[in-house]
């Protein structure tokens, strides 16, 4: 039996819907939430993703600005730049857009965000609350994740979690918010490249986090029958036409689709639950950054 799709978008709209009512609360108290977006020399992907984020904070009623740095900026300039930005009472949020220049230290830029400003949940601060189960300002693709798995109403009590990939921003973090006892007490595993058998562990999962960057490491084989699959990973690949050969677009340029981790089109005739990609995490991965940015102004609201 086909899997059920679980789609990001119904549950980003109802996030927005609620961020929208926090916001003309905010309002009435005299603060609007402003994330400000740093970009430090010049970065093609940065852009994407900058028009991705002014859209969708204006869309909700929060005040978006980007603020550019020159490619030359020192590291103390942009330190003193975001502590600027952190002393300044209008600005509730800061994102710091990656890549820096190479010369540049991004983790020390990243900690110099104040905990209350940090809307990307990356700051030591907030990782560490996570293992208090506090999930305020948590990392948006992880808490994303968590809140898709949340939306299915599957029992969480005593079930076997498996996690694969261990990155700071997604693996790891998710694993935190797993062992939460929020989430009714699953058990989870975390593996990543060093693991011996991937297999042996995703077989015996009830769920699977895929968040690696590998398209298609997840196949049917991997998985047990009824496995509810999250899979994070973006790729990029080549379309190919049925005789395997690449198929061009109007440029004469190979046509590129975007696929995650998971060999969606196997794993979801054994799946119970299954999350497309693109469609997915995606969506709400933006949504939890605006839920981040509404979180950080009511902290600095209740401070006033
Ligand atoms: N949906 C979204 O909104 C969203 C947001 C962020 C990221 N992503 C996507 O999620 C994926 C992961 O992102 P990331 O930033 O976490 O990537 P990352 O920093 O490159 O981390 C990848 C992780 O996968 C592990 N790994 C690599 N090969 C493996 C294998 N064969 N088996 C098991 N584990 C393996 C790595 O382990 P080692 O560190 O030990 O090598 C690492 O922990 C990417 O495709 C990214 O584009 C999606």
């Amino acid at each position: 039996m086909a899997a059920t799709l679980l789609q990001g978008d119904k549950l980003a709209s109802q996030i927005k819907d609620a961020l929208r009512k926090d916001i003309e609360d905010l309002k009435a108290k005299g603060v609007r939430p402003h994330l400000v977006a740093v970009q430090v020399g010049e970065n093609a992907a940065s852009r994407v993703y900058i028009r991705q984020q002014q859209k969708a904070c204006e869309e909700i009623g929060i005040a978006y600005e980007l603020k550019e740095l020159p490619d030359s900026t020192t590291q103390d300039e942009v330190l003193s730049f975001i502590e600027q930005l952190n002393q300044d009472q209008a600005v509730t949020g800061i994102i710091l857009m990656m890549p820096l220049p190479k010369d540049l230290d991004a983790r020390e830029v990243q900690m110099k965000i104040s905990p209350d400003k940090d809307v990307e949940g990356m700051h030591p601060a907030n990782m560490g609350r996570l293992i208090y189960g506090e999930m305020g300002l948590a990392p948006c693709t992880a808490h994303a994740a968590v809140e898709l798995l949340k939306s299915t109403g599957v029992e969480l009590k005593g079930k076997e979690v498996v996690v694969v990939g261990h990155s700071e921003i997604v693996g790891k973090p998710l694993a935190l918010m797993l062992l939460s006892s929020q989430m009714d007490s699953p058990t989870p595993t975390v593996c990543h490249i060093a693991t011996r058998d991937l297999t042996s562990h995703t077989k015996r999962a009830d769920i699977v986090f895929v968040a690696v960057g590998k398209p298609g490491l997840i196949k049917a084989d991997m998985v047990k029958d009824g496995v509810v699959v999250i899979d994070i990973g973006i790729n990029r690949v080549p379309v190919t036409d049925a005789s395997g050969n690449p198929v061009l677009n109007e440029k004469g340029k190979p046509k590129k689709k975007t696929v995650g981790d998971v060999d969606f089109e196997t794993v979801k005739e054994k799946a119970s639950v299954i999350t497309p990609v693109p469609g997915g995490v995606g969506p709400m991965t933006t949504t939890m950054l605006l839920y981040n940015t509404v979180e950080s102004a009511k902290r600095i609201a209740a401070r006033k």
